[in-house]
């Protein structure tokens, strides 16, 4: 079974991804990590993020991996574990930038296919069910409001120590909501057969209790 989480920055999809990945026995796949890998590859390289040509032209030289190291998924750039880097507000900004490149999107998006090949698997993104995978048997399309979202962001940085502020986070996430949605090649929108749901008063719970219904209701049917 393949579950597509879909929905824009901050609205909760990798926590909630996770959990559900972990309750059914999936494979959870976080495909914004891998943007952000190639927009931390690109800040390494002091290249213009929004530089198409450029893009283009080190994406194929980019090597990202993931590993499974107690329990948890680190990424790696070459050689060296970005894991908790890639978090950081500059790198988002980057990975929304290097995500409107068609040569990006187009590698990444092999690997994704690839990963989920032979599993049952939970993958959150933003195009996973309009294009990486059209036939997912359950497709969820999670927001909140803006406000909402930064809040969100902005407590989790905050444990983190990043330094930042609300103002910042928000600003953030409003220019990846226009850039995410707003590109041409898969941009962020939720599928014609999707769910949609509005976590804006929801805890975390709800809405996993939510998807799990889901999930069970689509079993049935496909059994
Ligand atoms: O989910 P996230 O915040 O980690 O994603 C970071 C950026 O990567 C996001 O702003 C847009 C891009 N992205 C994308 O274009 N397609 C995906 N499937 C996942 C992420």
């Amino acid at each position: 079974m393949k579950i597509a989480i879909d929905g824009p920055a901050g609205a909760g999809k990798s926590t909630i991804s996770k959990e559900i990945a972990k309750r059914l026995g999936f494979i959870y796949i976080d495909t914004g990590a891998m943007y952000r890998s190639v927009g931390l590859a690109a800040l390494n390289a002091a290249i213009d993020t929004t530089n198409e040509d450029e893009l283009s032209r080190i994406i194929e030289d980019i090597d990202i991996s993931i590993k499974n190291i107690d329990n948890t998924q680190r990424f790696y750039l070459g050689v060296d574990d970005v894991t908790e880097k890639i978090r950081e507000p500059e790198v988002s900004v980057a990975a929304s930038n290097v995500a409107v490149v068609p040569a990006v999107r187009l590698k990444l998006v092999e690997l994704q296919r690839r990963l989920a090949e032979s599993s049952d698997v939970v993958m959150d993104g933003r195009d996973i069910g309009t294009y990486v995978l059209p036939n997912a048997e359950l497709k969820i399309f999670l927001t909140a409001s803006v406000d909402e979202r930064a809040e969100r962001r902005f407590e989790e940085l905050k444990a983190k120590n990043v330094d930042t502020t609300f103002d910042a986070v928000k600003n953030d996430i409003i220019y990846r909501d226009k850039n995410d949605s707003e590109r041409e090649f898969a941009p962020l929108k939720p599928a014609h057969d999707s769910v949609i749901i509005d976590s804006t008063d929801l805890s975390i719970e709800e809405v996993i209790d939510k998807i799990l219904g889901l999930v069970k209701e689509r079993r049935n049917v496909i059994i």
